[in-house]
């Protein structure tokens, strides 16, 4: 259903032309590939508000130039493409149905928010990775150099499966510090295995997951590969700047086959929100009422520059059925992938049992060179110091905001993290300022990749994990510019391809 084309009513280009024109354009662009099926007749009629036979005509246009076929029982299926770009031919029915529509999902993610080739980049507000030049790589090495001068082979051995003691102890300590203090630990290659193990724990495939759109990209990814489909709740008033709405969050629940939650409290990718206070309490009273399990993601907590530290939904869990997954990648650097579960222990031990099937144990040399650098101070030191950075960078960038984005442009304004949102003024579209935004060498992403929902999208996400004060300022400027230029060329608007 990703896949419906957005009709223009009214417009000058015939119904089934549009509707042709949308799936030529994606059989072109590879999202839709040989043996693919395009939705029925009846799904695109009922959710583009069409009449049958427009679709109808459409899927004839699409037959006679030869693109796809359709088949009593199959319905109308993609043709004429090559399986494969190797030269080698696939047969697709040797991929399970996961595997192909996880690698479909993946390569449509892959398009989103890319520099044209040949553009120079002058700013990247699409990464979501804590820039290089703020790595401790010093101090780093000479945890690393310490143990294994003091423990040399050890650490070159398997491990514990459920995570270095001396790592896990830390890791309990430091929440017990955050007064989070129930729980077992167990770490994981990064929040990602976090969420994966989680999703094996409470799912099976055809299960719902509830989360709140837009939300984390590499979620869906996960979901596909899981057989899981999203149940999509709004935010309040219909916009992710307005956050939370407890109404949606108890309609999702009451579906049938909804067996998680997913739940991002603090700091939330991609809008920047965080849950107050009264509404963490508020969703756990509703979530009480269920035996649904909440996944909650904490991969930012870290990072709150302003404001006061909030209770977790886990300790607001009177049932023992919310586990939370963070993680060093954001705060530290991701390339040790290391993060980590907590919960109720008969919870975290059928998680450890899954993952010491799935890869054994995380690398115990990094984990314990993570404790020592602990140990030392070296981590607080280095938070502290991505703390002032950051209030410094989402101070450069609301001013950049206020001075150069057309009127009508408003934006989230978080305590912590990296992201925030920005939403346009209609008729201003978030995928053409986007794009206008990447040939001038500035990457922002379109909210669409956070949203699996085909609407017409105003948002955008910019992150400002990598870019320096100056450079946000710069970014912006450009950002504000493309914008006002397309409101000035009445190019504002198109017709998206997909999503
Ligand atoms: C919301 C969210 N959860 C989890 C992750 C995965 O992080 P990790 O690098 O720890 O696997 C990310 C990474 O960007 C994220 O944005």
């Amino acid at each position: 259903l990703k896949l419906l084309p957005q009709i223009q009513h009214g417009g000058k280009v015939p119904l089934p032309e549009q509707i042709a024109t949308h799936f030529e354009r994606a059989i072109e662009a590879r999202l839709l590939r040989s043996g693919d099926r395009l939705p029925t007749i009846r799904a695109v009629a009922s959710r583009c508000r069409v009449t049958r036979s427009a679709v109808q005509k459409a899927y004839q246009r699409l037959a006679a130039r030869g693109l796809v076929e359709s088949t009593v029982g199959r319905g109308t299926t993609v043709k004429g493409q090559a399986a494969a770009t190797s030269g080698v031919t696939l047969h697709r029915g040797v991929f399970a149905g996961r595997a192909e529509a996880t690698f479909h999902h993946a390569q449509s993610m892959a398009q989103i928010a890319q520099l044209p080739p040949g553009t120079r980049l002058v700013v990247s507000f699409a990464r979501l990775a804590p820039g290089e030049d703020l790595f401790p790589v010093r101090a780093f090495s000479a945890s690393l150099e310490r143990v294994l001068r003091e423990h040399g082979g050890q650490l070159l051995d398997y491990g514990e499966s459920g995570g270095q003691p001396r790592l896990r102890a830390l890791l309990a300590q430091r929440n017990a510090q955050a007064r989070e203090t129930d729980g077992e630990i167990l770490v994981t290659n990064g929040a990602q295995q976090g969420l994966d193990l989680v999703l094996r724990a409470f799912t099976e495939p055809g299960d719902s997951v509830a989360v709140a759109v837009p939300t984390y990209h590499h979620l869906f990814g996960l979901l596909k590969l899981h057989g899981l489909q999203p149940v999509v709740v709004a935010h309040g008033a219909g916009s992710p700047r307005a956050g939370f709405d407890a109404g949606e969050w108890e309609r999702a629940l009451a579906l049938p086959g909804v067996r998680l939650l997913y739940v991002m409290p603090t700091f939330h990718n991609p809008t920047g929100n965080t849950l107050s206070a009264a509404e963490r309490a508020q969703l756990m009273e509703i979530v009480q009422r269920t035996e649904v399990p909440v996944l909650e993601d904490e991969f930012e907590r870290e990072l709150r520059f302003a404001g006061e530290p909030l209770p977790s939904l886990r300790s607001l869990d009177r049932r023992g059925l919310t586990v939370t997954v963070a993680s060093f990648s954001k705060g530290l650097f991701p390339g040790v992938r290391i993060g980590w579960l907590q919960g109720a222990s008969d919870v975290i031990q059928r998680i450890a049992a899954m993952k010491r099937f799935c890869d054994l144990e995380s690398s115990p040399l990094l984990q314990v060179a993570l404790a020592d650098f602990i140990e030392g101070g070296q981590l607080d030191r280095h938070l502290e110091a991505v703390r002032a950075e950051l209030k410094a960078r989402h101070e450069a960038a609301r001013a950049a905001l206020r001075r150069a984005m057309p009127e009508g442009t408003t934006w989230t304004e978080p305590d912590g993290g990296y992201v925030f949102w920005v939403e346009l003024p209609a008729p201003l579209e978030a995928d053409v300022v986007a794009a206008a935004a990447a040939r001038a060498g500035v990457l922002v992403t379109p909210g669409r990749l956070f949203d699996p929902l085909p609407k017409s999208q105003r948002g955008l996400r910019l992150s400002l994990s990598s870019s320096s004060v100056a450079q946000i300022g710069a970014g912006i400027d450009v950002l504000g510019a493309c914008a006002r230029e397309l409101l000035r060329s009445g190019r504002s608007t198109t017709q998206p391809l997909f999503l």
